[in-house]
């Protein structure tokens, strides 16, 4: 690199994610940045940041967005992340919800990953409503897992993991759900097919008030994503999904995203889970 990520390019890259995906980047993140813009600047053959800043001008630069998005965005992610949750997800939540739908005749149980990374969050939720929910296969049950970063959906729509980062789902599950087949990588496992049916991964801007804001879901996973936008931005969310959450219907936040007490509208029913009201 020719030139330093100088405080006017910190400031140029940080409104940019912010404008494209709400995502604040501060001081404590600077060095994050440096390197994650430094590495797709390399990956350009370009020889500064400052012509991958001019790059970001005008149509080309529109088009850069994505990847420049898909180079800044933190992905951690994990199986069974917050087993308190997943505790209340198979012991409470599905069990009400299938109770629900039986009373109504209705056999459809919608739930969204918004944020689901590299898809360990959706995988989890599928697999803890077959083993929770008698007869599982016989409900319409659909998750739909949405991300903004166009590499971990490659990951999470293929669902091949290495298999040291299977070891966070209970080993009396492996044989139940993880394959290997002919798109498998080496030293990897795959989520079974009748896992996978369940899952539509889509690129989405939680920040865009596109469709999937306008289905009603039972369930809505939203975690460990608030804690990037600011609070006007995380208000306007949980607005968003207050709206398409009905009577009963849920939400779960990661531990990180702090919100200790419950969103207007909803009732805390467990460590970042809401039901609404
Ligand atoms: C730390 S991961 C959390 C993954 C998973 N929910 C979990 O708790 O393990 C945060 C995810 O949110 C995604 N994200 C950040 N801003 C977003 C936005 N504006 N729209 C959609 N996804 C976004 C990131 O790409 C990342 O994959």
């Amino acid at each position: 690199m020719t030139d330093t990520f100088d405080d006017t390019l910190f400031a140029f890259f940080t409104d940019l994610v912010y404008r494209h995906s709400g995502i604040l980047l501060g001081e404590r993140e600077r060095g994050m940045l440096e390197s994650r813009v430094g590495r797709r600047v390399r990956n350009l053959g370009l020889d500064s940041f400052w012509a991958y800043r001019e790059r970001m001008r005008g149509n080309r630069g529109r088009d850069e967005i994505p990847a420049l998005l898909d180079a800044v965005t933190i992905n951690y992610t994990y199986f069974f992340r917050e087993e308190s949750q997943f505790a209340a997800l198979s012991a409470e939540v599905f069990p009400e919800i299938v109770a629900r739908k039986e009373a109504e005749g209705s056999d459809r149980v919608r739930v969204w990953s918004a944020g689901c990374s590299s898809g360990e969050e959706p995988y989890s939720v599928a697999i803890a409503f077959q083993e929770a929910v008698e007869n599982a296969e016989w409900y319409d049950f659909q998750i739909l897992a949405t991300d903004i970063n166009r590499r971990v959906l490659r990951t999470a729509r293929n669902g091949s993991y290495p298999e040291d980062r299977l070891q966070q789902i209970p080993q009396e599950w492996h044989l139940k759900y993880l394959v290997r087949d002919a798109e498998t990588p080496p030293g990897h496992l795959r989520i079974s097919p009748e896992i996978r049916r369940r899952i539509r991964f889509r690129r989405f801007n939680l920040q865009s008030n596109a469709d999937p804001l306008k289905d009603q879901f039972d369930v809505i996973f939203c975690r460990n994503v608030l804690m990037y936008f600011d609070e006007p931005a995380q208000q306007e969310l949980l607005g968003r999904f207050r709206a398409i959450l009905p009577r009963g219907a849920y939400l779960f936040v990661g531990e990180s995203d702090e919100l200790d007490t419950a969103p207007p509208g909803f009732t805390r029913i467990a460590f970042g889970v809401f039901r609404r009201g």
